[in-house]
Parts: C-alpha cells; structure tokens; sequence
C-alpha cells in the first residue's frame, strides 16, 4: 500500500474536463483523486478523504440525487454545478473548501511526493531486482530515475532501439541516463531485425502491429534473461482516469493493470508504478527534481511507432535517413525561432512521392517532405499552427539544400479532423 496524502476526492457527476479541475487544486498543494458518481461509497472511503467535491455539467438536480447517495458519509462536502464553464472560479472555490471547510494543510508537494515513492518502492520491492522498458519519452524516463534512486544498481533499463527513432536520440537517452546517473542500462540496437520486418511493408495497420510485436518480442528476450521479478511501468493518473467508464461498471474504479504493453502470458511480473497518480505536469515536474534534463522532459510527445509512423508507405534505409534528416532540420529550426514550446507537436512527413525540380541549374527528381504543426488540449481535435512563413522558408530551403533526395516541400493545412495528427 502506497503512502496517501492528505485526499479530497472529486465526484464526477457529468464534468467532462475534470482534470483540470483536479490539477488546478494540486496546483495548490491539495491531493485530489476523481472518481465516477457511480462509485461505491466504501470505494471513496477506503482512500481516507477529508472532503468531497461534486462536480456537475449545469444540471443541478441530478447531482442533488449523487449528493444524496452520500449522505451517511460525515465528510466536508461541496457542490460545483459547472466546473467546465468557469475553470478559474471553480478552482478557487474548491481550494478554499479545502483549506477553510476540510482542514487541509497543503501538505501535497512533489519533493515530499519524491521521498514517499522512493520509500514505497524500497517497501515493495523489498531486494528484488526491477526492469523497465526506457523509451525516452518523459514517463518512462522519469520513473527510471525515481526507481534509480530508491534502489540503485538493482534496477536495470532496456532501452530498445527499433530503427525508428529521430536523430541522435540513442546516443542522447543512452548519455543522460548511463553516465548522467550510473544506470545499469542495456541498449539492444534491433534496427536491422524491425526494419528487415517491415521490407516491403506499406499499410499502416501492418506496419504498427509489426513495429509493436517486435518491440514485445525483443523487450520480453531481454527482461527474460535479466530475470527481474518486478517491471516499472510508467503508468500516470490520466491513464487510469481515462480507462474508468462515467456511468459503467462500478468495480472499473479499481485499477486494473491492463496497462504491461501486451508482454506474453508466461512472463509473470509485479507491477511498479510509482507515478501513477501524477498528472503529467507533475510527472515533469518531479523529473526536474530529480535531476532531468529539460531535453528530456519538455519534449513533444512522439507517438510509439515512432519515425514508422510517419514515412509513409514501405520504409527503406534511404529513405528513412531522408525523413530523419529533413526531421531533425525542423526541430532545429523550429527552436531557434522560438516556437517549439508554443507547438503540441511539429514535424516532417516522407511523402514517397517523386516530382520535378530544380537545383544548382539541373533538373531534379525527387522526394516530397510535408511539415506538419498542430496545436491541441487533449490530442483528440487539433489545430494547424499558423507557423510564420519566414521560419517555413528556413526549414524548407535547408531541407532542400542538406538533405539529398529531396526537392520539394509541402506545409500540411488539415486540421483534425478530418485528418489525424499523425500521416498513418
Ligand atoms: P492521431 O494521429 O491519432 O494522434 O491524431 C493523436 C496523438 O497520439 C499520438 N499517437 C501515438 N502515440 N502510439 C503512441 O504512443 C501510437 O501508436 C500513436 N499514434 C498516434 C500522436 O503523435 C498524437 O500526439
């Protein structure tokens, strides 16, 4: 059982962007759990809170009836009617509760947070030995390092590299982690091995599933011959939250580990998952406590079939250089103008598309790369960013001149929808 902090929980009655409601009275130093109205009274309890805030869509009576449910709890209890129209005025509201009506200290800070999950882990991992598959992404990295500091050369991270990734990014995650913090860290180079599956290969479908198999495949050989009984999983609250139907089945607010990345069935672990309460915000936050890098951990998101994703159709070699060229010029250029922080995600496509042009007076033909730059809250709608032309013509003319094979380049203007954010 993990150390709880001082709890007041958030009744969902209908709220569809309670999250942010959550964060925002984290953000004052308050530890909020949300749970479905449909949740079991003894479920709620079971997590000690000092006080409840219900929170609505505008329909008071019905949650009048949710309140009702709870009326043999002796607890603090608020109501918001309608969080989502006036954020601001909600989170003051559910703040002073907290502290006027529920007693509450402000207890919930992440350095604290930091020491209470090392001496969880030490607790359940007791001197067994943990492994944990490192992408390079900010969760997994983050609990990396926090298991790292709570026990040392006995955790031992795999960090797969499938011949997808951007530019130099097996050198940098190998750098911060295997000399920045003395890790054990195994790096498995399977390039050869994904991209001789994915020859030939041009539906995006297969390509993802071939992508995802070998990565089990060669994660679940390596975690087999380390022969930990325990793997970390960068599991985080946004995860667990979003898996638990509003009004479904009541016993789906017990978290149910669904979440190992389909590892075979006779691979028997126990589950680490230390910052799986933590909304990615905090996850970031406690990275910086623990010594991360910000080129780790303020990074865009980068979807799991990595580069795979977006080369469209069959993936050479060449061609995989070109789009992690042309990839690499854009981010570049994309921070020193200033915009990376003020993009969700920004990046080339390869279009295996071959056109005519010209260079240095001779006629060209060759390939297309697409930029593409949205913006979003939640991933699920997204915005084209109005990136200023002079940055596109930067990165356009550098593609053009650095990276051979190419000689056109396309700005892609769909919002999602209709498209999606990734090409494939
Ligand atoms: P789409 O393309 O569905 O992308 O609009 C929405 C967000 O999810 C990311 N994405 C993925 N992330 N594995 C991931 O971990 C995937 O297979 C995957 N596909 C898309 C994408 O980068 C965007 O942020």
């Amino acid at each position: 059982m993990k150390t709880t902090p001082e709890t007041v929980v958030l009744v969902n009655c209908g709220c569809t962007d309670i999250q942010k409601l959550a964060r925002a009275v984290r953000a004052r130093h308050v530890y909020t759990m949300v749970m479905p109205y449909t949740v079991p009274v003894e479920r709620v309890l079971a997590e000690k809170p000092v006080g409840l805030i219900f929170v609505g869509d505008g329909d008071e009576a019905s949650i009048a009836s949710r309140v009702a449910a709870f009326s043999s709890v002796d607890l603090p209890k608020l109501v918001i009617a309608e969080a989502a129209l006036q954020p601001a005025v909600a989170a003051d509201l559910a703040g002073s509760f907290c502290f006027e009506k529920c007693g509450c200290t402000g207890s919930w800070r992440l350095d604290r947070f930091i020491d209470e999950a090392v001496e969880d882990i030490r607790k359940q991992v007791g001197d067994g030995r943990v492994v944990l598959g490192l992408s390079g992404g900010v969760d997994s990295s983050v609990v990396a390092a926090l298991i790292h500091r709570a026990i040392g050369d006995r955790l031992t991270c795999v960090f797969v590299n499938h011949g997808l990734l951007r530019k130099n990014e097996p050198e940098m995650v190998q750098e911060v982690f295997a000399r920045n913090f003395k890790m054990n860290l195994v790096y498995i180079d399977a390039s050869d091995r994904f991209l001789d599956k994915l020859a030939g290969v041009d539906e995006p479908e297969r390509k993802r599933k071939i992508i995802g198999k070998e990565f089990i495949d060669v994660f679940a050989e390596a975690a087999e011959k380390i022969g930990a009984p325990f793997l970390g999983q960068g599991t985080i609250y946004p995860d667990i939250l979003e898996s638990i139907p509003l009004d479904g089945n009541p016993a789906g607010v017990i978290k149910s580990h669904h979440n190992v990345g389909g590892l075979p069935e006779n691979l028997k672990f126990k589950l680490v998952e230390p910052v799986d309460r933590l909304f990615k915000n905090e996850v970031r936050e406690v990275g910086k406590l623990l010594g991360l890098p910000s080129e780790l951990l303020d990074r865009h998101p980068f979807p799991g079939p990595s580069l795979g994703v977006r080369h469209i159709g069959a993936i050479r070699r060449e061609t995989l250089t070109i789009l992690r060229e042309a990839d690499a010029i854009v981010t570049e250029e994309l921070r020193a103008a200033g915009w990376y922080h003020r993009t969700w995600q920004t990046f080339a496509i390869f279009v295996p598309v071959r056109t005519v042009g010209m260079k240095e007076g001779r006629r060209t033909y060759d390939y297309v790369i697409a930029i593409r730059s949205i913006n979003t809250v939640d991933a699920v709608t997204a915005e084209v960013v109005e990136l200023p032309w002079e940055l596109l013509f930067k990165m356009s003319s550098r593609i053009i001149r650095e990276v051979p094979g190419v000689n056109r380049v396309v700005y892609d203007i769909t919002h999602k929808p209709p498209g999606t954010i990734e090409w494939e």
